[in-house]
């Protein structure tokens, strides 16, 4: 791709470079790219990696009735709307809350909007970054930019955290201020626009292909087949990095230390020797298939696998079933995606419609209106 940036899709080197992250592949820069992250024996590696642990035992008991009552009232509100106009924006919203409550023990709107505030200009920086690296980019005025939401983001969390929550667990486990800090920036940022965008491709799939919401209504395999088909064509984190500790021969390639290796699952996922007829959209596909963690991971793999997948996919079938048990979702497919950092469908505009006949009052709302291009 550029010297020292490599797409990576051998099926042999991936899944080397998943099993062996943070021993022979690091994680590339930091969100600040201030500094490559740590390797292995190093104190800052240890920390990260025991916020990990202590943070999927929370993420794991983790019932949010809130987030729950939150959702049930934002489908309703799309189905009295008949036509949301900002999907997207509305589901990376529930999910930022759903996700600030986790890590904080507290929903507070100033902590949403840091986050908000810093995911724009963080999106520029790593946009930007893949092409300048090291101090270069640490002297843009983006970079700085970014770097002072960055700390209005991690003051807010001190300000709010409550000690019954994620920051509470990890500061009782010993791990260090700044890694509790750093740690939960990092979940506000992944749990917002990317489960957001999940939940957006999940529902444009059902209004596609609305022989599937029959099934999904009630079905819960049918459910978690048409969830994994959707994160298999439309994986929101299409692109993950690693980079080479040191000079050696990885699955048959000759890699040298430092080099950045780039690879995507939305490439990987359209294998046609997985996935025969790879670009079709086919939930039963997944009956009996098992992919190997070098032919499907939407998630990542490995040591460093996203910490809020279970979580994620327990929010993707909630959202399915309340969508579904209001009644049924239409529109046209997304007349495209956005791929900056995250994989977003553009332009989408569906139509959520009661099989009730609507909710007290409001029935003459019902009516769906033209889809984009067709008014
Ligand atoms: C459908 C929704 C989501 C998808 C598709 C997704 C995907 C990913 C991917 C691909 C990675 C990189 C893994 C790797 O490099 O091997 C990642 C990392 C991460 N994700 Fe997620 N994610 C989602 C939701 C969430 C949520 C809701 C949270 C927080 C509650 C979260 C927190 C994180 C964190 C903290 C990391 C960094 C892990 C580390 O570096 O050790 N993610 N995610």
């Amino acid at each position: 791709m550029a010297a020292n940036l490599v797409f990576v899709s051998d099926p042999d080197l991936i899944e080397t470079m998943f099993r062996r992250t943070n021993t022979d592949f690091q994680m590339t820069l930091n969100r600040r790219m201030e500094s490559e992250s740590a390797a292995r024996g190093e104190a800052a590696l240890d920390a990260w990696m025991l916020a990990r642990r202590r943070s999927s035992s929370v993420l794991h008991t983790a019932a949010n009735p809130t987030m729950d009552e939150e959702l049930t009232e934002h489908v309703r509100a799309w189905v009295r709307v008949g036509e949301p106009t900002d999907l997207v924006g509305d589901l990376s919203r529930l999910n930022l809350r759903s996700t600030a409550r986790l890590v904080t023990g507290t929903s507070d709107p100033a902590l949403e909007e840091a986050t908000l505030a810093l995911l724009s200009p963080l999106t520029e920086v790593v946009d930007q970054g893949t092409r300048l690296r090291g101090v270069l980019a640490l002297l843009t005025r983006r970079h700085r930019h970014a770097r002072s939401r960055d700390t209005l983001l991690q003051n807010q969390i001190q300000a709010v955290a409550h000690p019954d929550s994620l920051v509470g667990e990890l500061a009782r486990a010993g791990v260090e201020p700044q890694v509790v800090t750093n740690f939960a920036v990092a979940m506000l940022l992944a749990g917002s626009v990317v489960p957001g965008a999940a939940g957006a491709w999940v529902l444009a799939m059902l209004a596609a292909h609305p022989q599937w919401q029959e099934r999904a209504r009630t079905d819960e395999t049918a459910r978690t087949w048409l969830i994994n088909e959707t994160l298999r064509l439309y994986p929101p984190t299409w692109l993950i990095s690693r980079m080479v500790a040191q000079d050696g021969i990885y699955a048959g390639w000759r890699l040298r230390a430092g080099d950045e290796l780039v690879l995507s699952p939305y490439v990987s996922h359209r294998d046609a020797q997985v996935f025969p007829d790879p670009e079709e959209f086919r939930p039963e596909r997944w009956n009996g298939l098992h992919p190997r963690i070098n032919e499907y991971f939407p998630f990542g793999a490995g040591a460093r696998r996203c910490v809020g997948a279970e979580l994620s996919l327990a929010r993707l079938d909630h959202l399915v079933r309340e969508v579904l048990q209001a009644g049924t979702v239409e529109g046209p497919a997304p007349t495209g995606m956005s791929t900056t950092i995250t994989l977003v469908p553009q332009n989408l505009r569906l139509r959520f419609r009661s099989t009730k006949g609507g909710l007290p009052g409001q029935g003459d709302q019902f009516r769906p209106g033209p889809g984009p291009g067709l008014a």
